[in-house]
């Protein structure tokens, strides 16, 4: 069901849709919240099945059992058209479910780096200051965002002439230095008839209305304001249009915010009684509510796409089923609290089951004022999140990286760097999602479904099919139980080894978050940068974790230039790396099934861990190799080969 708070396992709660804006706290009891995804998957051990409910009416799921063990969903309007899913597990139900609403694009590369926001960050001077703070620290960030103050008086597709007198200037400047710049943009139009927008919607009939004519104005940002009717193709191609100028001067991507859509009125939204004319079929609000953002992101994606050529990034508060085709989403306004950072857990692992494979939280926390060690934990865990931003609100403390004492700041650039060095595993992940569906992070029953203890932990999370992390949420804990599942595990920052299937008490001081390697896998990093494409890396890191039992494995890594449409004539790479062993030999293999892309590395740097045997000969493509370098305390083996070799035997 997308983005709920609770348990990972829904069973007993019942649930509504209606995308809504809840500025108060969320608690495991707030529902709803902003996007509606009315999916969900039921499965035990040996059953499978999903539902999606294609109503977009306000729905409700309720799956308070009762005494026949019966449970029930139903809409308030619309038909009853649902899909029953069938598969052999929760990941085939996932691939069939977005079969139908549509899975993500591959993103650009930039968007899966470290973003950094704040309401607001209110003049040139301030942007300036904090990217170059950025760039000093050597503090790894690629996006700045850019809140509501930047316009003039909150008129959407404006800038304050102020505080923002030369926009293009400073955009270029970021340019130069590697940041990109994402936007905020409302749907709310200000009602003042001497601004283009209003006046042009108004002059064209853009704007939603009653049945009886009257315009429909409702209080936002801006004071009293009209809303794009987003049903009319017209509408959505007139939006599109709106942002050629933003992106002409360099603007890279677009953050579609109060799209629920939200009005600071009773009932806290438009009123469903307004028409929504729908090319032709028109019906009120209370159908289209739950569609308004989707539509809404689909002509902003569109916008991107038609002026800027490459791929669009677009981040969404509100949405419905779909909405992953057109934006990135984040769970809204969240507390600098610990509860906070603890329910963001389950959250985002539900939303990723739910098709929302881009999504994060507010890391840090968004109103109230965060701290070191909270900021620190929260970094720690949003590095391995999909959507990595740091946000907070009007006056609040600042929550920059660099905001709390030096040893918080340390830790939390250790973190943001990493995020950097497992890039092309990430990325790999986001193109595999893009093509499957099945989400960047999961919970553990969608890779381990056999093991029925997953199905109840909520907390922590495998990244891809090798990394498991288990994140601290608590202050002052310098030991946590953490679950592993069957195999061997290894822990990335000390190398320590455990055996799986059972609970271990780990060490956390404030320096480490428990993240685990599942022994076995071969797991590809990069060199570390301050921003996407920074400079050429020499080297890809290839590291293998050989287990005694695991006598053979494959990782196949998809590789293209993250940013434009060229993988679609070809232009990417597919490799295949795998190993063999037997006794005391082992042997790699690189396929390059499809190479058109150019790489900016041109070495392979292997280190092999956990290798049984002092290794005696090496052999490259038949030829023996001279250098390499063997650890015998580590047990592991290093060694560099050109990109053009595809075999390696070590004996
Ligand atoms: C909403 C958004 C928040 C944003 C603020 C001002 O509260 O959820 O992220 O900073 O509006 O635009």
């Amino acid at each position: 069901l997308g983005e709920k708070t609770g348990f990972i396992n829904k069973k007993g709660k019942k649930y509504t849709m209606w995308n809504t804006d809840v500025f108060k706290a969320h608690i495991e009891t707030t529902d709803p919240l902003y996007i509606s995804i009315p999916f969900y998957l039921a499965t035990d051990c040996n059953n499978n099945y999903g539902i999606y409910f294609d109503n977009s009416y306000k729905s409700f799921f309720d799956f308070r059992v009762n005494q026949k063990g019966e449970y029930t969903f139903g809409a308030l309007g619309g038909k009853l058209d649902y899909y029953f899913i069938s598969g052999n597990n929760s990941k085939d139900i996932i691939k069939k479910y977005t079969k139908i609403t549509g899975k993500m694009n591959i993103p650009p590369k930039w968007s899966l780096g470290y973003h950094q926001s704040r309401y607001s960050y209110a003049s040139e001077v301030e942007v300036k200051k904090l990217s170059s703070n950025f760039r000093e620290k050597n503090i790894p960030c690629d996006v700045i965002h850019f809140d509501i103050h930047y316009m003039d008086d909150y008129r959407v597709f404006t800038w304050d002439k102020n505080n923002f007198p030369r926009p293009k200037k400073l955009i270029n400047e970021l340019a130069e230095d590697g940041f990109k710049v994402v936007n905020i943009i409302d749907p709310g139009v200000k009602k003042d008839p001497e601004y283009e927008v209003y006046k042009k919607g108004v002059k064209n009939d853009y704007f939603c209305r009653y049945l009886d004519g009257k315009l429909y104005t409702g209080d936002v940002w801006p004071g009293e304001s009209v809303f794009p009717d987003f049903t009319k193709k017209a509408v959505r191609d007139w939006w599109s249009d709106l942002h050629q100028k933003l992106l002409n001067i360099g603007v890279n991507g677009i953050w579609n915010d109060m799209n629920e859509p939200a009005v600071f009125s009773k009932t806290n939204t438009m009123d469903v009684e307004v028409v929504h004319e729908n090319d032709g079929s028109p019906d009120l609000h209370k159908r289209f509510h739950n569609q308004y953002a989707l539509l809404e992101a689909m002509a902003t994606y569109r916008g991107i796409k038609k002026y800027k050529k490459e791929r669009p990034f677009v981040l969404s508060r509100a949405g419905f089923s779909g909405i992953q085709r057109y934006a990135a989403t984040w769970t809204g306004d969240n507390r600098s609290i610990w509860e906070h950072l603890k329910l963001s857990i389950p959250m985002l692992l539900n939303m990723g089951v739910s098709g929302l494979s881009f999504s994060g939280a507010d890391i840090g926390g968004f109103t109230g004022d965060s701290n070191g060690e909270l900021l620190t934990r929260w970094t720690q865990l949003g590095a391995f999140m999909p959507f990595f931003r740091n946000h907070s609100s009007l006056q609040t403390k600042n929550q920059e990286p660099w905001s709390f004492a030096e040893k918080y700041e340390k830790i939390i650039k250790k973190f943001i760097t990493l995020r950097y060095q497992f890039m092309p595993y990430i990325y790999n992940l986001f193109y595999k999602a893009s093509e499957t569906g099945v989400p960047v992070v999961r919970p553990l029953f969608l890779e381990f479904p056999d093991d029925k203890k997953t199905y109840t932990i909520s907390y922590e999370f495998m990244i891809g099919e090798n990394i498991l992390a288990a994140p601290v949420y608590e202050p002052d804990q310098d030991k946590k139980l953490v679950y592993l599942p069957k195999g061997n595990w290894i822990n990335y920052f000390s190398g320590d080894k455990y055996e799986g299937k059972k609970y271990i008490i780990e060490d956390t001081p404030l320096s480490n978050m428990p993240l685990y390697i599942k022994s076995g896998s071969i797991l590809v990093l990069t060199e570390k940068s301050n921003y996407i494409g920074e400079k050429e890396t020499k080297d890809l890191n290839i590291n293998v974790f050989l287990d005694e039992k695991v006598a053979s494995k494959n990782y196949s890594l998809y590789e293209d230039d993250g940013i434009s449409y060229d993988y679609k004539n070809g232009d990417y790479n597919h490799k295949i790396f795998s190993y063999t062993k037997e006794n005391e030999r082992i042997e790699f293999n690189i396929k390059n099934s499809n190479c058109k892309y150019k790489n900016n590395y041109n070495k392979y740097l292997f280190s092999f861990e956990n290798i049984s045997f002092k290794p005696g000969e090496i052999y490259v493509d038949g030829k023996k190799k001279e250098k390499w370098n063997y650890n015998p305390q580590a047990n592991s083996l290093n060694l560099k080969i050109n990109t053009n070799k595809e075999n390696i035997v070590i004996m």
